[in-house]
């Protein structure tokens, strides 16, 4: 068998008959292949499918009577399925079956591990989603690629349609909350090579959509234990952290000092390097705590290099934004605490902790 094409349903009657019609007209003839229905209907939709199951052969469903989620039943149907390939689609027909063709071209093709078909790469396109749904979706898209390295190049990464080898798809055990198997495929598994391909999502014709807060409560529970299980994308966070806790004891230091009679200039210039001191031991142990390439001391002077390289950089940046693009002194100020945090970011981790 080449390639099973697993179908999550609930609830989804009529649909995963024509679902199962437009399949059979576009799948090529050359490939083996199956459908495996994961249903968790609690209506007729289950008597169509065995319906379906009982007039052609490459036809099986799996019916769930306390399933739980969506997720899940991807995991169930690659548990149960044959295929050396799994394609994952709706059975709405929001991702049109006739762009199957594409994926397997794609997957005989490019010696990927993974294919996303893509709303968002040229050729493709979005239709299928109300203005609402296309804002929450994007921001989904942007905490998900802006917080997890692996999936930063992928345009489409809470795609709900998806081939993924076999071996890719069991090389690590899934532990999905939610919606976004791909999701946690991208972030977790192992594999070499993602291809994105076009498509077109179109919008539902019948039934309703599955989707609403609480799926996004989870997708944002499940992207936050992605980024605690990848200590590489941890990292940042950690980092943040340090920063704001140098932030507190620059702060008290500060005040004490002054308040203790110490001039103003030495006490803000002993409270800076204490915090200077407080930052680099805590990244030193706990932000990177695995970068042990230099010696200590070579270590400390890189790290004072750098934030003194970021003091320079983001004070060009408050004051040029101030005075050429005439932002307001608050913004201009804000601007500069974000731009030295991802100046002091990026240098401490390619230089002072190279690992
Ligand atoms: N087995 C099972 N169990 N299937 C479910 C469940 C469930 O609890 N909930 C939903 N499904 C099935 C639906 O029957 C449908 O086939 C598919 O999962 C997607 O559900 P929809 O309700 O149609 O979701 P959507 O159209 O709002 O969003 C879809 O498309 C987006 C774009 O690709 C999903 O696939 C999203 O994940 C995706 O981002
Ligand atoms: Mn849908």
């Amino acid at each position: 068998m080449d390639i099973s094409i697993i179908v999550p349903s609930r609830n989804e009657g009529v649909n995963v008959e024509l679902l199962s019609e437009r399949i059979l007209r576009s799948m090529p003839d050359t490939v083996s292949y199956e459908i495996m229905f994961v249903d968790d209907s609690d209506d007729e939709t289950v008597r169509r499918l065995e319906g379906l199951a009982r007039s052609d052969s490459r036809i099986r469903y799996l019916h769930r009577d306390n399933g739980s989620g969506l997720s899940t039943a991807i995991l169930e149907g690659f548990a149960i399925a044959q295929g050396d390939w799994f394609i994952v689609m709706d059975a709405d027909m929001q991702h049109p079956p006739e762009s199957l063709p594409r994926v397997i071209e794609a997957i005989r093709l490019e010696g990927a591990d993974i294919i996303v078909p893509s709303r968002f790469i040229p050729g493709g396109s979005d239709g299928g989603l109300n203005v609402w749904r296309k804002l929450v979706s994007w921001t989904a898209r942007m905490m998900a690629r802006m917080s997890l390295r692996k999936v930063r190049s992928i345009t489409d990464p809470t795609s709900g349609y998806f081939a993924v080898r076999r071996q890719a798809a069991f090389s690590k055990e899934l532990n999905p909350i939610g919606w976004k198997i791909l999701l946690e495929i991208l972030a977790r598994s192992e594999y070499n090579k993602v291809v994105e391909i076009p498509y077109s999502f179109e919008a539902r014709d019948l039934g309703s959509s599955k989707f609403n807060w609480k799926e996004q409560a989870n997708y944002v529970r499940h992207l936050i234990r992605l980024v605690g299980n990848s200590e590489p994308d941890l990292r940042f966070w950690k980092f943040c952290a340090v920063g704001l806790s140098g932030v507190i004891v620059n702060s008290t230091c500060y005040v004490l000092l002054v308040t203790a009679g110490l001039p103003i200039a030495y006490s803000f210039i002993i409270a800076t390097l204490v915090a200077t001191i407080n930052n680099f031991t805590w990244n030193n142990t706990f932000t990177w705590k695995h970068a042990k390439t230099d010696s200590l001391w070579y270590r400390m002077l890189k790290f004072s290099i750098v934030s003194l390289g970021g003091l320079g950089v983001s004070t060009l940046v408050v004051d040029g934004s101030h005075r050429l693009l005439d932002f307001h002194y608050l913004f201009s100020g804000l601007t500069g605490i974000v731009v030295s945090t991802g100046w002091n970011f990026a240098m401490n981790s390619i230089w002072t902790f190279r690992t």
